[in-house]
């Protein structure tokens, strides 16, 4: 579905499809680059980082392995309740893996910051992450991804895997959700 289906449901266009492969592309080369020789295992955080996971992973010029966890944060409202539960853990072994957790946002930080840890509890030879977007947001704690797409502004934005109730997850691009669809 692209942007233009969904009418006034968006205030603003933040990102186009083409935006966003060609700024996953830059990212791959990197991680390319730091993981030469290696086989990395990506995290993928459903349901929100299903497309930049699949897009990610086609664009490495790299052998990886892919798995996935869902953890919930937010329900169905715009603000992070500060709550994570694990609602499918993966089935891979972290012992000895280079992990690169892929996420869709990271806003509070509060998801990522509890995911690091648990994750790192589980003695992976190294763990990063990647953020496809990041809002600007003084509260977070001292968590940060190495590979981020883009600083957007913090507004509740969706498209391209990020939802409001469930919605517009398969729009191609991200824009910033109307305040008429949430008040
Ligand atoms: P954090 O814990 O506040 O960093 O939020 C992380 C999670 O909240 C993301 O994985 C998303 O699922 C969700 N989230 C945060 N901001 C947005 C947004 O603007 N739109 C849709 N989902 C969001």
């Amino acid at each position: 579905m692209d942007l233009s289906d969904v009418g006034d449901d968006l205030t603003e266009v933040l990102l186009i499809e083409r935006q966003i492969l060609d700024r996953i592309a830059e990212l791959a080369r990197f991680i390319e680059a730091d993981y030469a020789g290696e086989r990395p295992l990506l995290v993928g955080v459903l349901k929100g980082a299903v497309m930049v996971m699949a897009d990610v992973a086609r664009e490495l010029r790299l052998h990886v392995d892919l798995d996935w966890m869902a953890v919930s944060s937010y329900g169905e409202g715009t603000q992070s309740s500060g709550v994570v539960r694990i609602l499918k853990d993966l089935d891979s072994d972290l012992t000895g893996r280079h992990v690169i957790i892929i996420e869709d946002i990271m806003d509070s930080g509060l998801t990522l910051s509890w995911l690091t840890a648990n994750l790192q509890s589980r003695g992976p030879a190294s763990l990063e992450i990647l953020a496809l977007l990041r809002k600007p947001n003084k509260a977070r704690p001292d968590v940060d991804a190495k590979y981020v797409g883009f600083d957007i502004p913090d507004a509740f934005v969706v498209g391209y895997g990020l939802d409001y109730a469930e919605k517009y997850r398969n729009l191609r691009g991200v824009g910033v959700l109307a305040p008429h669809i949430y008040q």
